[in-house]
């Protein structure tokens, strides 16, 4: 979603603050704008703020830049807008502004009583020229500003409800940068006598490591000389400089094309990542550092909740099995957007797990706080160290798969499956699972990264599979069990890169109602490897090729038999059926990745689509 970044320091801004805003371009977003101070005074002119925007990427912003010869300073503001009130276009881009007192605002959230504070505004002459809640705030702090662009900061924040992360100039304060969070992310990178805030860690790294991350209604002043952290009633705040955990070389896309498969073939290495010191094969248990101050009610949990949205609902929805199967404690996965506002029942006992890639995803952060506000024991499952849900939880257990930049989620989705099945290994083995029979597990556990290794040499087969179909506008995935969410995270991937219509489902759900779709050459995806249920996916597979579809199936390894049944077969190593999303979802990533290259879009970015949905 949008993206911030603002600079207060000696060196000169603007290419900073352009270089901060491309490495957040993976956010999503549909314009960019850039405000900097202009410190010089001569003649008659005084420090004043200058504005450059431009609808689409930020290369459009950069043209735009060199078109007028740059802009000069040392304390500036820019931000990537990804459209919620008003359209895309240079009007409704940030930085938003107030003449009167020479103010200027990034924002990112939502303002929700902006329409009562824009007629209260409209009341006292401020004219506005966007359809923006952001310029309403930026009104509002200018009708404050007396002389105090902290207290109009403060003053202002106190009138609005919403979520907001925004960082604020005046051109009558060349040397304060004032930046406030709540409910959407917020750093300060702290380094020497400069003061880099962005909204996201990896437009920070490059500059300084040392951070400072928000806490909800902190208000920071910042001076070239140093800063300090108050609330929105002035009173002062304590804050905590901490160490941000990101490797610049994580961040960059190396030799490979795009993020996303720089990310799907790196998840031998982020898995190893995450079971690092979590499997100890010789007492046959999970060790999880993060759950033991909560081991106790995790064993006598009654009810697990698992809640996320999009891919982190898919690997959530496979911690539902998995936790029922192995721990035997009754499990449910729910869309948070869903969950929060049900009313939902919370009895004793009751456990939520927040799964997030990101650990700012809005639904979720609400259901969380809804079922924590009941009574549940709130459990994060995150990627971002230090994101918000790692952070409003009671506990939890991190990915540790590396920062995740293609929008489309690959290695989010193993980790996040990784260690579900590592939580319900830790209650297990707790609860009825013998140390041999845990033992027997983590062994293929351990052994999953040089399994998917397997896989994704067999890239070119997958490609040549693609090939065939990607000219086919709707396609179906279907599979049973554990592999039903990995089905319905196959046709994500394809529909949110590609731009194919597709739909997962079980594949028993095809009888009622999709079978109606299937015409000839449909092609239809069928996670079959061997388990349970594997004779009625075959059947389920003879009932589409009897229609005319075309199936690709993606089979154990060994099995020769189901070339017989289907056009394609794509093999994974064969595992214990619990553990096997993370090795079938591995050719589906492919694919996807596959058919959106060949169809001419770009895979890092999407059309109409955020890394993190940071609003409702
Ligand atoms: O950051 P989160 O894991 O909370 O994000 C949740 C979804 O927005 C996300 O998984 C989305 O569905 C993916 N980009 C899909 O690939």
């Amino acid at each position: 979603m949008c993206g911030i970044v603002a600079y207060i320091g000696t060196k000169q801004a603007q290419n900073l603050l352009v270089e901060g805003l491309k490495r957040l371009e993976y956010r999503g977003y549909d314009s960019a704008g850039i405000a900097i101070l202009d410190a010089s005074v001569s003649g008659s002119r005084s420090p004043h703020i200058n504005i450059t925007r431009a609808v689409g990427r930020v290369s459009a912003l950069e043209d735009r830049l060199e078109q007028i010869g740059g802009l000069r300073g040392t304390l500036g503001l820019a931000h990537t807008r990804w459209a919620t009130h008003g359209g895309v276009c240079e009007a409704n881009a940030h930085p938003h502004k107030d003449d009167k007192s020479g103010i200027y605002l990034v924002h990112n959230g939502i303002i929700e009583n902006y329409s009562a504070l824009k007629i209260y505004l409209e009341e006292k002459g401020h004219k506005f020229t966007s359809e923006t809640d952001t310029e309403v705030l930026s009104m509002l702090i200018g009708e404050l500003y007396e002389g105090d662009l902290e207290a109009a900061v403060q003053g202002a924040l106190r009138e609005v409800t919403g979520a907001y992360a925004i960082a604020v100039i005046c051109d009558k304060e060349p040397d304060t940068l004032v930046v406030a969070r709540k409910g959407s992310p917020l750093i300060v990178g702290v380094g020497d006598k400069e003061f880099v805030v962005a909204s996201d860690a990896s437009a920070i790294v490059a500059h300084t490591t040392q951070a400072v991350t928000l806490d909800d209604y902190n208000v920071v002043k910042i001076t070239r000389d140093g800063f300090r952290t108050s609330d929105i009633h002035n009173a002062t705040v304590s804050h905590k400089v901490t160490q941000l955990e990101l490797d610049l070389d994580a961040i960059e896309l190396g030799d490979y094309s795009h993020y996303m498969l720089k990310e799907i073939n790196e998840q031998p290495r982020s898995l190893r990542n995450c079971f690092r010191g979590r499997i100890d094969q010789r007492e046959g248990k999970i060790v999880l550092g993060g759950l033991t101050t909560y081991a106790k009610e995790l064993v006598k949990a009654r009810r697990i909740i698992l809640t996320g949205q999009g891919t982190a609902l898919h690997a959530a929805m496979i911690g539902e099995y998995i936790i029922e199967d192995l721990a035997k404690v009754p499990a449910v996965a729910e869309y948070a957007s869903e969950f929060r506002y049900r009313n939902p029942i919370i009895e004793d006992g009751t456990i939520v797990v927040a799964v997030s890639q990101s650990g700012e995803t809005a639904d979720t952060l609400a259901a969380l706080y809804e079922a924590r506000d009941r009574g549940a024991l709130s459990l994060g499952v995150v990627n971002v160290v230090g994101s918000t849900i790692s952070r409003d939880t009671d506990a939890g257990v991190y990915l540790r798969v590396g920062p995740e930049i293609g929008v489309a989620s690959t290695k989010a989705f193993t980790g996040q499956v990784a260690v579900l099945t590592m939580i319900a290994l830790f209650m297990a083995r707790r609860r009825f699972m013998s140390a041999d029979q845990c033992a027997d597990l983590l062994k293929v556990l351990d052994t999953i990264p040089e399994k998917i290794e397997r896989i994704l040499e067999q890239d070119d087969v997958v490609r040549k599979v693609t090939q065939k179909y990607v000219e086919r506008d709707n396609w179906l995935f279907l599979g049973r069990g554990y592999n039903y969410p990995t089905a319905l995270e196959g046709a994500l991937k394809l529909k949110e890169i590609s731009y194919i219509h597709a739909e997962g489902m079980p594949a028993a759900e095809m009888k009622h109602g999709p079978i109606a779709l299937i015409n000839e050459g449909m092609p239809a995806v069928f996670i079959a490897n061997r388990g349970r249920q594997y004779d009625k996916v075959m059947s389920n597979i003879a009932e589409v090729r009897a229609r005319g579809g075309h199936v690709i199936a993606v089979a154990t390894e060994g099995d020769e038999q189901i070339k017989n049944h289907c056009q394609d077969v794509l093999y994974v190593p064969e595992v214990p059926e619990c553990l096997s999303p993370m090795l079938t979802v591995i050719p589906l990533q492919l694919m996807a990745y596959h058919a959106a290259v060949m169809r001419g879009h770009d895979v890092d970015k999407p059309r109409n689509l955020a890394k993190s949905v940071t609003v409702e």
